[in-house]
């Protein structure tokens, strides 16, 4: 379906392009990202947002098309709501670490979150003495929302923050946002909306959503690495303390004082990456021309030839529900006797077939589930074309019948 789209990712050309399925973690470039990034370097290698020269100006331009492009796919009410961060992880601390909480505050999360949804929390927990609380799924990991209505009215008046991931990048699997939204509300609680695994990958429309913040990675979008996004409703934003000060983060300052800048420069101290901000306006500029409801459907069509290759290998399961469509483009594998590392590393040895093994930094869930060797995870974007998600299966079938 998106088989043009191969012709634009400069590692998929040649003779033996490899079968990429490693996207979960960070996606290919494009040549119109690469493009961006190289004339930062060999053309405008300026300081955008404070020099007044050529170069800074056309940097800030680009730095604030970029923001309006990102905002404009998200539906944001306003660009000024866009946060450039460094990744999804830094994104969540900022909101974490910029509330000003009371003991016995209460989070909660799901129990399949990614280390940077539970750590931030974790560590508010031990530091500030906050409440965090794991909201059980059900055994097959989607969302239980008797659970969570439960837990919110245990929680009662405390409850300050639900903070979830919209699509696990453990399983694929997405939880019911609008419910849950609109229930947290009710209890006066804030929505947090760890993006990282569903904007890269379907229409994530913040406003339907009704969601209060979102974090996000670029890199998982086409764009480049060292690059992530928070978009957060204005008034909260203004009311955050930034984890990082420093210039760009103030309007003014004397020897006793500073005055904060306001969203979005009080949360991006410090010398920008305007490479990085740049071609994030390239990468948003190759999603939007994108239906971004296709690509979910291409994904699923692909994890459905992934699920019908592997669901019957012998000590092999799937984590998350049996029907691919409940999972997007994620093929994550527990298997019995095999080392998950030593499978990927002959994935690829054998067939240039690249996936991901070990935790995926859910160690929570890998514990509390007694599978300490992790899964192997294939995971699926835009630019895989069934050849390469044959090639996955065949090469995992070989393996596995060798090795078990
Ligand atoms: C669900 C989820 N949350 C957060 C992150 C962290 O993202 P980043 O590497 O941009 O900090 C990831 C990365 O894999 C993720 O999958």
């Amino acid at each position: 379906m998106f088989n043009q789209n191969r012709n634009d990712f400069p590692t998929l050309q040649g003779e033996n392009p490899p079968a990429y399925l490693d996207n979960a973690c960070v996606t290919l470039k494009p040549q119109s990202v690469i493009d961006s990034i190289q004339r930062y370097y060999t053309e405008v290698p300026g300081c955008g947002g404070r020099s007044v020269h050529r170069y800074g100006t056309t940097v800030s331009k680009a730095v604030s098309d970029a923001r309006t492009k990102l905002a404009k796919f998200l539906n944001t009410p306003s660009a000024n709501e866009i946060v450039f961060t460094r990744n999804a992880t830094h994104s969540i601390n900022q909101i974490a670490h910029g509330m000003t909480w009371e003991k016995g505050d209460v989070v909660l999360t799901t129990d399949r979150e990614h280390n940077s949804n539970l750590v931030p929390w974790l560590q508010l927990e031990q530091e500030q003495g906050i409440d965090h609380r794991v909201v059980p799924s059900h055994p097959d990991n989607t969302f239980d929302l008797e659970a969570f209505e439960a837990a919110c009215a245990d929680a009662g008046d405390k409850l300050r923050m639900v903070a979830m991931s919209h699509v696990g990048n453990l399983d694929g699997v997405a939880i019911p946002i609008e419910k849950i939204t609109s229930i947290a509300h009710d209890h006066g609680a804030l929505v947090a909306i760890d993006g990282a695994q569903s904007t890269p990958h379907m229409n994530v429309d913040v406003q339907a959503l009704d969601i209060d913040f979102l974090s996000f990675s670029i890199h998982k979008m086409c764009g480049p690495s060292g690059m992530g996004g928070l978009w957060g409703r204005y008034e909260l934003l203004d009311g955050l303390r930034t984890i990082q000060s420093g210039g760009q983060t103030v309007q003014t300052s004397s020897y006793t004082d500073a005055t904060w800048a306001a969203p979005p420069a009080r949360f991006e101290g410090g010398l920008g990456n305007f490479s990085g901000m740049m071609a994030t306006g390239a990468a948003i500029d190759y999603l939007t021309k994108l239906d971004m409801n296709a690509v979910h459907e291409h994904e699923i069509r692909l994890n459905t030839i992934m699920t019908n290759g592997v669901k019957d290998l012998n000590g092999v399961s799937i984590i998350g529900p049996e029907d691919p469509a409940q999972r997007g483009g994620i093929c994550s594998l527990l298997m019995d006797e095999l080392p998950a590392h030593d499978v990927a590393l002959l994935l690829d040895e054998a067939a240039g077939v690249m996936v991901r093994s070990g935790q995926h930094c859910v160690h929570s869930w890998f514990a509390d589930r007694g599978h300490p060797q992790g899964s192997l995870r294939a995971s699926a974007y835009l630019y895989n074309n069934e050849e390469d998600v044959r090639r996955f299966v065949d090469t995992l079938n070989e393996i596995v019948q060798t090795l078990s």
